[in-house]
C-alpha cells in the first residue's frame, strides 16, 4: 500500500473510493452526503456501510483517538479488500498529534492488511494500493504536511516490524526450530548497516554453565541457541538491552500440558519474536540507543532425557532452582539469558515472555503485565508505551509472594506454592537472578495474553499478533524525543 497527502480538496481527489469516518454519530457534518441512502439503510452510524453508486463508505470511529484510529483503518481494509478498489481517498482526522494519527492510521492500514497464507492453497490478491488523504481536516486543523509524511514514514516502519514478529511467531514449529530463528536473526543483521548478529550453540552454553537454559533443552531433537543481535549506532546514548523467551515449542516437558493447553504454544517464542521486531524496528527508525536483543531459543519436550519435576538445577549465576514443574521452562530459560544479558551492562533490561497463563486469567486476552522494583521506570513505560495501543497493567511485586517461590531444598523453585498470584511469582522469580545494580533498571513484560489470538479482535487477525513490538517501539521512539 501506497501513502499519500495533497493539498486537493477531497472532492478534487481522483480514486475509486472515498473513506468517511463517523464520528459523529447524529450524522451531521460537511464530509457526510448520503443522508437519502442513510434513511434508506436505517443507517445509524455503527457500522460499515458501503454505497457503491455514490462512491462512499462510511465507517465507524468512535472518537478522535490513536488506537480507535487504527481500528478503522484496519476495519476499512477489511471492507474493501476483496472490492476491485485500487485507490481510497480520505481526509484528514487528527486525535491529538499530527504525525501520531497519521502514524495510527498507517499501523491501522497495514496491521489490518497482514495475512499469514503461507500454508493455503489459493493467495488471494487483493487490489487496494493507494491511499490518498487530502489536507482537508475533519474538526479544521491546518494540517501540516511533513508531519503528515513523518507519520507515514514512522507507521510504516512500526507495522512492518509488527507483521514481521506475527510472521515469525506464526510459523509452524516443525519448521521455526532454534536453528531457524538464529538464520533469522542473522539474516536481520545481514541487511541492516548498523546490525550485528552472534549465534551461540550448546557448547558455549555449557561453557557458561548456562544450565537452566539447557535443562529445558534436554529432550529435544533440536539443539539450543542463544542468539545475540546488537544494533549500534553512532553516538549511542543509552544501552537497552532486550531479552525475549524463544519457546519454539512448549509441550509442557514431563508435566506435560492437556492437549487443549498446548495447542497454540508455537506462541511461545513470542518475546524472542518480539525482540527481534523491535531491533528491526529500531534500526530503521535510527534509533538513537544502542538495542541488543538475547534470545533464548528452544523446545521444551518430553523423552528418557527430559528434566524432571525434582531436579535441581544451578544456573549461571550460581542459584539454585528446584524444578517444580517443568512446564515452568521459560523462566529457566530467562533466569541464564538475563544473567548474561548483564554482563554487557544495560542501562535498560526489559525481557519479554509468554510466561504464564495467570497473566492471562488475571488481565485478560488483550493485556500484557508489567513488572519490576522500580515503580518510576514502570510507570514511565506505561506512559511513554501509552499512544501505541496495546494495553498493559501493572502488575506489583510483595513480600508475601516472594515467600512462595522459597525453596527447601534449592535457593528458589520454579514455582510458587499456591495456586494464586502466579503471573507476579513468575516475575518475583525472575527478580533472583536481577544483580543489585540493575534491580531498578530492570521491566519484566508478561505478554502471554496478547501474544497470540484465536479469534481477530481490533486490528489483529486470528493468530500471532506481534504484542510487545508497538509498545516498546513508542517507549523508545519517545525516550528519544527527550533527549
Ligand atoms: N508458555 C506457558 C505460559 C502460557 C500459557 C503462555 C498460556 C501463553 C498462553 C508457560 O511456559 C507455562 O506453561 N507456565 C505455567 C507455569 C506453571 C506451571 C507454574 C502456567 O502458566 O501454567
Ligand atoms: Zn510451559
Ligand atoms: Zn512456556
Amino acid at each position: 500500500m501506497r501513502f499519500q497527502i495533497t493539498n486537493k480538496k477531497l472532492s478534487e481527489i481522483k480514486a475509486d473510493l472515498e473513506l468517511i469516518f463517523v464520528v459523529d454519530k447524529n450524522l451531521k457534518h460537511k464530509f457526510i452526503k448520503d443522508e437519502k441512502a442513510f434513511k434508506f439503510a436505517n443507517y445509524k452510524g455503527e457500522s460499515v456501510l458501503l454505497l457503491l453508486e455514490s462512491g462512499r463508505i462510511y465507517v465507524p470511529l468512535n472518537k478522535l483517538d490513536y488506537d480507535e484510529l487504527r481500528i478503522a483503518a484496519a476495519k476499512t481494509y477489511n471492507a474493501v479488500k476483496s472490492l476491485n478498489v485500487k485507490s481510497l481517498k480520505l481526509a484528514s482526522y487528527v486525535a491529538g498529534c499530527q504525525k501520531m494519527s497519521f502514524q495510527a492510521l498507517i499501523e491501522g492500514f497495514l496491521l489490518g492488511a497482514y495475512e499469514f497464507n503461507k500454508y493455503k492453497e489459493k493467495k488471494e490478491k487483493y487490489a487496494l494500493k493507494d491511499v490518498i488523504f487530502s489536507r482537508e481536516e475533519f474538526s479544521g486543523e491546518d494540517v501540516r504536511e511533513n508531519d503528515a509524511k513523518d507519520g507515514f514514514a514512522h507507521g510504516e516502519i512500526i507495522a512492518s516490524a509488527t507483521n514481521f514478529t506475527k510472521d515469525v511467531v506464526n510459523e509452524i514449529p516443525e519448521i521455526y526450530t532454534p536453528q531457524k530463528m538464529a538464520e533469522e536473526a542473522q539474516n536481520l543483521a545481514k541487511n541492516y548497516p548498523n546490525l550485528s548478529c552472534k549465534i551461540y550453540d550448546e557448547k558455549f552454553l555449557e561453557k557458561e554453565k548456562m544450565n537452566a537454559f539447557l535443562a529445558v533443552n534436554k529432550a529435544s531433537v533440536h539443539p539450543p541457541r542463544l542468539i545475540h543481535l546488537i544494533y549500534k549506532p553512532k553516538g549511542a546514548k543509552k544501552r537497552v538491552i532486550f531479552v525475549g523467551k524463544g519457546l519454539t515449542y512448549d509441550s509442557g516437558g514431563l508435566s506435560l500440558k492437556p492437549a487443549d493447553f498446548m495447542l497454540t504454544m508455537k506462541a511461545d517464542k513470542s518475546g524472542a519474536a518480539a525482540a527481534m521486531g523491535i531491533i528491526k524496528g529500531a534500526a530503521e527508525l535510527n534509533l538513537p540507543f544502542e538495542i541488543h536483543a538475547i534470545l533464548g531459543a528452544t523446545e521444551n519436550m518430553i523423552g528418557g532425557n527430559a528434566y524432571k519435576p525434582d531436579d535441581v538445577l544451578i544456573s549461571r549465576s550460581g542459584v539454585s532452582i528446584e524444578v517444580r514443574n517443568t512446564d515452568a521452562e521459560g523462566r529457566l530459560v530467562l533466569a541464564d539469558c538475563l544473567s548474561y544479558a548483564q554482563d554487557f551492562k544495560p542501562d535498560i533490561l526489559i525481557d519479554m515472555a509468554t510466561l504464564t497463563g495467570a497473566c492471562v486469567v488475571g488481565l485478560g486476552e488483550y493485556t500484557s503485565g508489567i513488572m519490576g522494583n522500580n515503580e518510576e521506570l514502570k510507570a514511565e513505560f506505561k506512559a511513554k508505551a501509552a499512544k501505541s495501543g496495546e494495553l498493559n497493567t501493572i502488575l506489583e511485586f510483595n513480600p508475601h509472594l516472594r515467600e512462595l517461590i522459597k525453596s527447601q531444598i534449592a535457593d528458589v523453585s520454579n514455582t510458587g506454592s499456591s495456586r494464586y498470584g502466579g503471573a507476579i511469582t513468575a516475575g518475583l522469580f525472575l527478580d533472583k537472578f536481577i544483580k543489585d545494580e540493575f534491580k531498578d533498571k530492570w521491566i519484566h513484560q508478561d505478554i502471554a495474553g496478547p501474544a497470540y489470538t484465536e479469534k481477530a479482535w481490533g486490528y489483529n487477525q486470528a493468530g500471532a499478533t506481534g504484542a510487545g513490538v508497538r509498545m516498546n517501539l513508542y517507549y523508545l521512539c519517545a525516550m528519544a524525543k527527550e533527549l
